[in-house]
């Protein structure tokens, strides 16, 4: 071997090496793009979406741009979206989930200024849960795409109202629900909540309704000269999560709370909504002295038509509500401190899948009761703390062991199935039995952390796990003995040791119930809350005949109520006990009303029998047309009409 020859050799070979290097950090840094195709780790799996066709680690959106034109004749939306990416492999294509959307022509650009130039593009085979993939092939530099497309009027995000449907009675409405997979009905993008956008909009409608989005606006209603015009724009600075963005064009009026609250709604329900929801401000500052900043500059409610599929949708800047929660005395505005306490926990810190939603709901409910708490006083809070494990327990006893984890595995599944109890009620008294353990001081400073440490990122149970165990179990070994991390996480049921919310408000309420027709005389109901009657009600057994309902009602009238809470739950004992006389309200309040959580009980107490059945088919037909397609799917699956 001649060493004299090998050397130049080898000095060649060490600066390929170096520079082969430098290129591949720097393209997975995603500086540059590297025409050398290097192909970037797939993620973990506990980061893979099983809900989207997206292949973010290849090619990733990080900028929505949408021009919209709201059609309310045809019940179709149509324009365009354009999708500025991140390409970090550059040999991958573009692929975006859809549904049920008509494209037309895709257009690829490179960098601001570059022409729009018409491209191919492939529409994948329709799955009935995910919709159909749409692949774009990306060449050269370019990294803008811009989809022209139209929705479908059975677009499963919208609903499209007629006059008839609304307040008002003269104009028709449109809103959109996009969590958790309904994004992508109406506008072509990577629907998975593990990717994040900013985005802006230019939205085309009737010159005398208006559009709102979960967006900033640009436009002052506070200001006389600002007519609404038909033309609006908005823009979201911050990287959120598809299923955020939100749409809504009616009728709308606004009403000041403060400086950066206020309510919009149809002009005959403004001005009661806006003294329902009076304490907003004082609810953010609660939120925001117990974990950081409110992130989202203004804080406004939109109450929608009673078709609003929801209680509420946390939106950012716009909370979506249904009109269901005015009850005229705040007893049901624990939503709103609920759809608030989302600008934390879901907005700012979000699940990167659907497996993760107890991330979002769980420390959701639980944030929910610490603004109740400071607004409205421990006794409210504890109150509503036991309803909700009670009705944990409940729907524990209904649901198989899979579905009963933290942690659930939706793959083959809806996400919109996962919707339990269990992410809400065992998520929040998972963070409850950390706070009993720990003490509240040392869960409070560790939550603010969490929240700003994951601020603007969306992460898995697998993340939140692992701060959790550096940053709070490893300080203070003895007290994390005391919470069974895993159990919580990844086993069935409720560990044995989880706190059980006590209240002494239900003492006098738990009385009452055991006295009730037994002539005893029991302490004066009159000063009761809301909570107290539900609590009520939901102590009697299932199986209270039909006698014992009559005295009830003839003693409360609780078929005459107004508070939605209190009747739905008396309506679904009614037909439990076929209490006919409640009857005619419930067939009124199932037309009417279009949440999901008041209708599927019902629906399914009514289909046990078949009379039931009869009777719950009749309503159905009535009904159905004024349903979203949200909440029509899952009555469709209780009557098997599909
Ligand atoms: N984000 C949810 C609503 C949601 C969840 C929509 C999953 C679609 C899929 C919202 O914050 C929520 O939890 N709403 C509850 C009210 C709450 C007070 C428990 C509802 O609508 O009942
Ligand atoms: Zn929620």
């Amino acid at each position: 071997m001649n060493r004299g020859h090998r050397r130049p050799e080898s000095r060649y070979s060490f600066w390929v090496t170096r520079l082969l290097r430098f290129a591949v950090t720097v393209s997975a840094a995603g500086l540059v793009s590297c025409s050398m195709s290097q192909k970037p780790a797939p993620p973990p799996s506990h980061r893979l979406d099983v809900h989207s066709f997206a292949q973010p680690h290849l090619v990733a959106v990080k900028h929505v741009e949408l021009d919209l034109t709201v059609d309310f004749d045809r019940k179709v939306m149509h324009g365009w979206a354009e999708l500025a990416v991140v390409r970090h492999d550059t040999s991958a294509p573009l692929i975006v989930d859809t549904r049920d959307l008509k494209i037309g022509l895709v257009e690829t650009a490179a960098g601001e200024k570059g022409e729009l130039v018409k491209t191919n593009f492939m529409v994948g085979k329709a799955d009935p849960i995910l919709g159909a993939a749409l692949t774009i092939p990306l060449t050269g530099e370019a990294n803008r795409v811009r989809i022209h497309y139209s929705t479908s009027p059975g677009a499963t995000a919208l609903q499209w109202l007629d006059p008839a449907q609304t307040a008002g009675k003269k104009r028709p409405f449109l809103f959109t629900q996009s969590q958790a997979i309904h994004a992508r009905s109406w506008i072509p993008l990577q629907d998975s909540p593990g990717v994040r956008t900013t985005y802006r909009a230019r939205i085309h409608t009737p010159k005398d309704l208006i559009a709102l989005m979960s967006a900033r606006r640009d436009f002052r209603l506070a200001d006389p000269k600002e007519q609404p015009n038909g033309e609006y724009t908005f823009r979201m600075p911050h990287r959120i999560p598809s299923y955020l963005i939100a749409l809504a064009v009616g009728d709308l009026s606004y009403q000041y709370l403060g400086y950066r609250t206020g309510v919009w709604a149809e002009p005959g329900v403004a001005e009661k909504a806006a003294k329902e929801f009076e304490d907003t401000e004082r609810m953010i500052q609660a939120a925001e002295k117990l974990y950081g900043p409110y992130a989202w500059l203004k804080y406004e409610l939109l109450v929608l038509p009673p078709s609003f599929p929801f209680g509420g949708m946390e939106n950012p800047l716009l909370t979506f509500a249904t009109p269901t929660i005015i009850a005229g005395d705040k007893s049901l505005v624990s939503l709103v401190s609920h759809e608030l306490a989302h600008s934390w926990s879901g907005n700012l810190v979000t699940n990167a899948t659907w497996s993760d939603f107890w991330l979002n709901e769980g420390f959701t409910v639980y944030v929910e009761r610490r603004i109740q708490e400071v607004v409205y006083g421990e006794a409210r809070a504890r109150m509503e703390a036991v309803l909700g494990r009670q009705e944990l327990e409940s729907e524990l006893a209904t649901l198989p062991e899979k579905d009963q984890l933290l942690y659930i595995d939706l793959k083959g599944r809806d996400p919109d199935d996962g919707v339990t109890a269990v992410a809400y009620e065992k998520g929040a008294l998972f963070l409850l039995a950390l706070e009993q353990a720990f003490g509240r001081e040392r869960l409070d400073e560790w939550m603010l952390s969490y929240f700003g440490n994951f601020r603007f990122q969306s992460i898995t149970t697998v993340e939140f796990r692992k701060y959790l165990e550096q940053n709070l179990l490893s300080k203070d070994k003895e007290a994390a003995a005391k919470v069974p991390i895993d159990e919580w996480l990844y086993k069935p049921g409720i560990p044995a040791s989880a706190p059980k919310p006590v209240s002494e408000a239900f003492t006098p309420v738990d009385e009452a119930v055991k006295s009730f027709g037994t002539g005893r005389s029991v302490a004066s109901t009159r000063d009761w809350n809301t909570q107290q009657w539900l609590h009520f009600l939901r102590a009697f057994p299932p199986a209270l005949g039909r006698a014992k309902m009559a005295a009830l009602d003839g003693a409360y009238t609780f078929t005459k109520s107004k508070n939605s809470e209190i009747l739905s739950q008396w309506l679904l004992m009614s037909v439990r006990n076929g209490y006919e006389p409640a009857y005619p309200t419930m067939e009124e309040f199932l037309t009417s009303v279009g949440r999901r959580k008041f209708l599927k009980p019902l629906y399914e107490e009514l289909v046990k029998t078949p009379e039931g059945r009869k009777r719950a088919e009749a309503i159905y037909e009535k009904a159905r047309p004024g349903y979203h397609p949200i909440a029509s799917s899952t009555i469709d699956r209780i009557l098997a009409r599909k």
